[in-house]
């Protein structure tokens, strides 16, 4: 239907007869001559309508008059420079503009209920319920081309050393990764459901048995969790996984993924190896497993200096087994009571009872608390901190888990508040050797803390000993404080996983029903091996510099997994119920809001 896009044309296109397609993004009449900016995917071609001109027909002007926005056309014209002081150097078509000869319109649109410009001023619900439009916005549409271009980078690298590409099924069994299921009535086999995968985990495994030895896959992943800005319920993972390997050959195949993709797609050259940190370390440092490493800032722990101090808050944290720990932040000398008092606002929103603080200046520590660290606790304060005068030390004390959860948040607020993070700057890294097991509060038990087909460091290790510090083969990527990716080197012998399954209190009938094809498969010959996946919206959406991964996804759910657009979920067909042989029953619905 079309010569060229609307992106395309520049002078070297002059006097030559185009014909383009697309939207009317605007249309102006300046005194008889109408304008009308034409917008497809590539770009913005100004087409001009001039009763002056030569072979421009009464009706043709008469149609540009009743052009509305959004309107489809196809235009036939001449491209011709544009007058000097009337090119648009901000758009590659600036220089050109085609004086219309022939229009068809090809669709009539009526007003849009939505802002299409950068500035963007329509509620979130109403993008989500008109998504089609709100996708003509050029920095979506961007977002989605980077996406795609993204995607073929990973492949292209992945297929060059030698991985398989395997799609795994979405109708199957359970695959645990610690959220619940999607479940799928069986119309044939009643009372019988699928469960839709949270990952291609255990299928990627069992291809390993099978010998493929290098298999990837661009998976989508299904996990009905609460929703956050970096959390869909549908999601889409790069998925590997590898035989014959140990972590670090894992984790260099990924940083060459990752490295050969930013180069290709923002041409820019990420340094590997990226730092590697224990678990341990990074929740010493950082207080969080995420630790954002574009800035310093760290943790530094007190609870062996502070003991002697007659400051209550301290000496009851340790005495109940807790830590005291600081950030030094330098310059925060100058931070007002009310800025210090919007940081330990953040602080009790993460459980802290408080921020206690001091500041250095010429005369020595000063603030509230500063008159618990005299005869000689001062001076051992500043030293192990690294405090510098017009520094000023943040104090958290009490429970370890609060302390640091609550500090990793304060140093959070530091780093944007002091301009410590920098829009393109991008700091991976990877967090090593997590503990195997986490205690879950709620229900008073150990769970697995990355998946149940986790290596732990060492085969033989009795789980029922410091069962929360048994170290684990799993590692993750982090990237400016976001959790990108995960994986472990697996269990691949039958005696080790079903240790776990027990320990995880699972009893055998119920591993045998759950699990028992993959417990099967291990006793078949199968290779030690090891993988990784992670989020494409979440690095996509942070290579863009963007805030939450809704902006990269064509389609996406509300906070509560619902699509506005299509309106699912809906109530189902009573006739396709029946033939499920499933009742409904209605309670309130708590997931009634959007
Ligand atoms: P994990 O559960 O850590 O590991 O998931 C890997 C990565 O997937 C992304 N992700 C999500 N992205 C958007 N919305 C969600 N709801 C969501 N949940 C997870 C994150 C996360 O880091 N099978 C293992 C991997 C392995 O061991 O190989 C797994 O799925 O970026
Ligand atoms: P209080 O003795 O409760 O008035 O607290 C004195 C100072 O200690 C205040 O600045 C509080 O913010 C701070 N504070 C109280 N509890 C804690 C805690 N658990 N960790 C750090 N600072 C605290």
């Amino acid at each position: 239907m079309r010569s060229h896009t609307c992106g395309e044309l520049h002078s070297g296109h002059k006097g030559k007869s185009v014909t383009l397609c697309g939207w009317v993004a605007s249309a102006r009449n300046h005194g008889g001559i109408i304008f009308v900016d034409l917008r497809d995917r590539f770009g913005i071609t100004q087409i001009t309508f001039d009763p002056e001109a030569e072979g421009s027909p009464e009706e043709l002007l008469e149609q540009a008059a009743s052009l509305g926005n959004e309107d489809v056309l196809k235009i036939e014209g001449v491209v011709a420079l544009r007058a000097e002081g009337q090119k648009n150097p901000h758009r590659p078509t600036g220089e050109i503009e085609v004086f219309a000869k022939k229009m068809e319109i090809l669709s009539k649109s009526r007003p849009i209920p939505i802002d299409l410009s950068e500035k963007n001023e329509t509620a979130i619900e109403t993008r989500l319920r008109y998504r089609y439009l709100d996708l003509r916005r050029p920095s979506m549409l961007q977002g989605l081309e980077f996406r795609s271009r993204f995607c073929h980078a990973l492949r292209d690298y992945l297929l060059g050393e030698a991985f398989i590409e395997v799609e795994t099924p979405i109708l199957t069994k359970t695959t645990p990764e610690g959220a619940r299921d999607y479940l799928v009535p069986s119309r044939i086999h009643q009372n019988k459901f699928y469960a839709l995968p949270q990952s291609p985990q255990i299928f990627k495994q069992l291809l390993m048995v099978g010998g493929l030895d290098r298999y990837f896959q661009i998976a989508r992943c299904f996990r009905d969790e609460d929703l956050r800005a970096d959390r869909q319920p549908e999601f889409t993972q790069l998925d590997l996984e590898m035989s014959f390997v140990e972590e670090e050959d894992v984790l260099q195949v990924v940083e060459g993924a990752v490295v050969h993709a930013f180069k290709r797609c923002l041409g820019m050259d990420l340094v590997a190896p990226f730092p590697r940190l224990r678990h341990e370390e990074a929740m010493e440092r950082f207080g969080t497993d995420k630790p954002d490493l574009r800035f310093g800032l760290e943790l530094v722990d007190l609870s062996a200096l502070v003991g002697r101090t007659e400051f209550k808050v301290f000496t009851s944290a340790l005495e109940a087994g807790g830590c005291v720990k600081a950030i030094p932040v330098p310059e925060g000398g100058s931070f007002s009571r009310k800025e210090i008092q919007n940081l330990e606002e953040v602080a009790k929103e993460y459980g802290a009872r408080g921020l206690a603080w001091c500041k250095l200046g010429d005369e020595g520590l000063t603030g509230p608390v500063a008159k618990f660290f005299r005869e000689g606790l001062e001076e051992s304060l500043i030293e192990k901190t690294g405090l510098q005068p017009g520094g000023l030390l943040l104090f958290g004390a009490g429970d370890r888990a609060i302390v640091l959860k609550s500090l990793a948040e304060v140093r959070n607020t530091l780093g944007k508040k002091l301009e410590l993070v920098k829009p393109g700057d991008f700091a991976f890294a990877w967090v090593t050797h997590f503990p195997l097991f986490e205690w879950n509060l709620d229900k008073e038990r150990y769970e697995f803390s990355h998946h149940p087909f986790t290596a732990p460091e060492d085969w033989d290790v009795d789980f029922s000993q410091n069962t929360d510090k048994v170290p684990s083969r799993a590692y993750d990527l982090v990237l400016n404080g976001w959790e990108l990716g995960s994986g472990s080197i697996r269990i691949h012998r039958q005696d080790v996983q079903q240790r776990i399954f027990d320990f995880l209190g699972m009893s055998r009938q119920e591993a045998q029903e759950k699990f028992g094809f993959l417990l099967n498969a291990f006793q078949f010959g199968a290779p030690p091996h090891g993988g990784f996946a992670f989020g494409i919206d979440r690095i996509v959406t942070l290579a863009l510099g963007l805030e939450s991964i809704r902006d990269v996804i064509a389609f996406p759910k509300t906070a509560s997994a619902a699509c506005l657009m299509t309106e699912a979920p809906s109530p189902a067909d009573p006739h396709q119920l029946e033939e499920l042989k499933i009742k409904t029953v209605t309670k309130e619905n708590p997931a009634s809001r959007s």
